[in-house]
């Protein structure tokens, strides 16, 4: 794994975006994993920068979330389909129907869990995938003791989780108690992870991925078995290394 430590977030932010650019440059085909919640706002920022001033184009890019709230609709200010339009998709020209979230509200969730799984494949598998990390090391909603084989399935959601993510609910009772996410496998099989770490309250849980075993009680510790794996931390977050 390689650490790329910055002074600060935007810089952070400003790091990853670049790297990104010059992968969609490369391949302007690119499948895209990504990630919701805090710490890729800064980056999807830079991105958006980046796309009306330089034009960088999205529009032969397929995005594949990483997860989504079970039972909240899509329309919803909640759900991570709101959060991804908000915060990226209605600033750049990606076409709408080239960025994929698991439903949540799908009928028949296990169905939906296999069809999410099988459709990155049909797509070829992720090129590029962009991960934050949980304070107990989960990566996308594979919370501690998730198995490492794990394909895209239904979670039940850490409370500590639950209670970190209720900053953007009204109380934590709002909070689902479940999610779709992509499994520990289906993260793996991506050909380059970028995982984004920021504050001091992940300095703890970047110390453990960096110098701890690997285990399926910290579900971040996988990526230490993956070939291509980045990691941009800012200062807050390495102050334990
Ligand atoms: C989000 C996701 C989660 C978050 C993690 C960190 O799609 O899969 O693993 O990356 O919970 O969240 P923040 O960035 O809000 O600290």
């Amino acid at each position: 794994m390689k650490l790329i430590s910055t002074s600060n977030y935007q810089e952070l932010s400003q790091q990853a975006a670049k790297e990104i650019i010059s992968r969609i440059n490369h391949n302007p085909s690119l499948n895209l994993g990504l990630a919701t919640g805090s710490t890729p706002t800064g980056l999807y920022q830079e991105l958006i920068r980046d796309h009306k001033q330089k034009q960088t184009s999205y529009k032969g890019i397929n995005t594949f979330n990483l997860d989504e709230y079970i039972g909240i609709p899509k329309k919803d200010r909640n759900s991570y389909h709101y959060f991804m339009c908000e915060h990226l998709f209605e600033h750049i020209d990606i076409p709408l129907d080239q960025t994929h979230i698991p439903d949540g509200t799908a009928k028949n969730l296990d169905v939906e869990c296999m069809r999410y799984e099988q459709f990155i494949s049909e797509h070829g598998g992720i090129d590029l995938q962009i991960l934050g990390i949980g304070q107990n090391g989960h990566i996308g909603f594979n919370e501690p003791g998730t198995p490492f084989d794990s394909r895209t399935h239904i979670i039940d959601l850490a409370e500590s989780t639950r209670k970190a993510n209720s900053r953007f609910f009204e109380s934590v009772e709002d909070v689902p108690k479940q999610a779709i996410t992509m499994g520990i496998a289906s993260i793996m099989d991506s050909k380059e992870i970028f995982l984004l770490v920021s504050g001091a309250s992940k300095a703890k849980a970047l110390a453990r991925l960096l110098t701890g075993e690997v285990s399926e009680q910290f579900p971040a510790s996988v990526l230490q078995k993956h070939e291509n794996v980045t990691i941009f931390a800012d200062k807050e977050a390495t102050a334990l290394l």
